[in-house]
């Protein structure tokens, strides 16, 4: 048994361990271990507390996929409720749809039962003013002495638009597969933006005759390259999960358009990939370098280096 993470995921990897210990349902532990990062407000990227977008309104996506029936599930752009991987899974589980979205999303999650509350907490409500009121500049690193201290902090370590994300994959004790991926997306971006995260094959796949693969990142590279799917199917096919994640990221790179890249022709986008085999070998594979992923198996609890394919660029 073996549960991986990205980096913000310990908690959520270590809570779903213990479900699958105590025999709680595959997709239901993994999905459970993510709500705590869902719930987490100072997590910036996920569910409630998350960012909002440019019109200050916080929109989620989450989805599951099920790696013993193929099954996804899947909410996007979704408003009011903060935890959206709990929605997907309830869509999954109880209609013979895979996403909704919008209104349409929100209506299904309040007839499930879930109810409404305001996700802009006071501290991303502070970034996001601070945003709007300097988007046409940039950040402006002179001002931050006058900054509220949250928006200096906040400013002082993240590029403009910032994203994040939260990917979980577990494999149990049958050798089944499941994973999931909440986010609040990127941060700022304009209503109704969808990434990768809820899109089955982009932001997470999972099949138990092959393994899972989820992301972080830039998601319309995701889109535009199915890189889930594409590193899932690579490990069909024999790869190791390290070599199936290298390439696909090598995918991105070949496609990425003018403006994700430098002076230098690198992408300067990120891209995160976390990989779980059927057989259950793992691996974290970055662009940009410094990432990091969780492990939880057996012997405890790690933090492991994802292998960027981009040696860190000259300052
Ligand atoms: N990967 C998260 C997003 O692009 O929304």
């Amino acid at each position: 048994m073996k549960v991986i993470a990205s980096y913000n995921g310990q908690v959520a990897a270590e809570r779903t361990f213990q479900l699958l210990t105590d025999g709680v349902d595959l997709p239901t532990a993994c999905v459970e271990g993510v709500v705590l990062v869902e719930d987490d407000p100072n997590e910036l990227t996920v569910g409630y507390g998350g960012l909002p977008n440019a019109e200050g309104i916080v929109e989620l996506d989450a989805a599951v996929m099920d790696g013993r029936t193929h099954r996804v599930g899947g909410v996007a752009a979704l408003r009011n409720i903060r935890n959206p991987a709990r929605v997907a899974l309830r869509v999954l589980q109880k209609t013979n749809r895979v996403l909704l979205a919008g209104e349409g999303a929100l209506q299904f999650a309040l007839a499930e039962g879930f109810t409404e509350e305001n996700l802009l907490t006071e501290k991303a409500r502070k970034i996001w003013e601070h945003w709007r009121q300097t988007k046409q500049t940039d950040w402006r690193p002179s001002a931050e002495a006058q900054l509220d201290p949250d928006v200096a902090a906040y400013v002082a370590t993240h590029s403009e638009r910032p994203w994040g994300t939260v990917h979980l994959a577990a494999i149990d004790t049958h050798g089944d597969v499941a994973c999931v991926t909440s986010t609040s997306g990127h941060a700022f971006k304009p209503p109704g933006r969808v990434g990768d995260s809820p899109i089955a094959g982009a932001g997470l796949y999972a099949d138990n005759a092959a393994g899972t693969c989820g992301s972080l990142g830039h998601g319309e590279s995701n889109l535009q390259n199915c890189s889930s799917f594409l590193a899932v199917e690579l490990m069909r096919g024999g790869m190791a999960p390290l070599e199936a994640g290298l390439e696909a990221l090598r995918r991105i790179e070949l496609h990425a358009t003018p403006s994700e890249r430098g002076t230098d022709g690198r992408v300067k986008i990120d891209v995160r990939l976390y990989l779980l085999s059927a057989d259950g070998r793992h691996a974290g594979v970055s662009l940009q370098p410094g990432n990091r992923m969780v492990v939880v198996g057996e012997a405890g609890t790690r933090m492991e280096p994802c292998v960027a394919l981009y040696e860190r660029r000259p300052e």
